[in-house]
């Protein structure tokens, strides 16, 4: 149906959660690419990871599947990237319903800016809905063990992060 379609997946990843992973990985199901964007300018100051740190994260996290998996960074505005990589589709995950009114506001938002761009929500998976990357960020900076919830590169990167940070996020 969408073959050929490019799904643009946006977001800060500061960083790549497993949940995040696992939606990419169901998106593969019904798209033959996706390109994981990370915004440069998403309104949120202090990240945790430069933009090339978060971009080398993905790339490795998926590099198995670098054929239809790309990592790429934009600035400026969503849906101008996405018509200069040629997608029609949004891809965002929906934890729970707090999620849902930032989402819905965007995609309105998105709609109403190119109306041919779609977005599609994918629900996180049962094992990942509750995983965020500030809790992520939180946990590992007062001690506490985030493996299994990120994938095992990250783990390495924000424990060696956290400490340089004086273990404030
Ligand atoms: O992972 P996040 O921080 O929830 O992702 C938010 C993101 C990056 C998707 C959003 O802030 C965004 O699209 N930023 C790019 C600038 C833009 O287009 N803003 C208008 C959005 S309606």
């Amino acid at each position: 149906m969408s073959h050929d379609h490019v799904a643009i997946y946006p977001g800060s990843f500061d960083p790549i959660t497993n949940g995040h992973v696992d939606l990419v990985k169901r998106t593969l199901r019904v798209f033959d690419k996706i390109v994981v964007a990370i915004a440069t300018n998403p309104g949120k100051d202090g990240s945790l990871f430069t933009v090339p740190e978060r971009l080398q994260m993905v790339r490795e996290v998926f590099k198995n599947l670098r054929g239809r998996v790309q990592a790429d960074c934009f600035d400026g505005l969503l849906v101008d990237y996405a018509e200069r990589k040629r997608a029609t589709v949004i891809i965002r995950g929906l934890r729970a319903i707090s999620d849902f009114e930032y989402e819905f506001q965007m995609a309105m938002m998105n709609h109403r800016l190119k109306p041919k761009l779609e977005t599609f929500f994918m629900m996180t998976g049962e094992s990942e809905f509750y995983i965020s990357s500030r809790l992520v960020k939180e946990v590992v900076s007062l001690g506490g063990d985030v493996s299994g919830l990120v994938p095992g590169n990250v783990l390495k990167q924000l424990k060696q992060k956290l400490p340089q940070q004086g273990q404030k996020l």
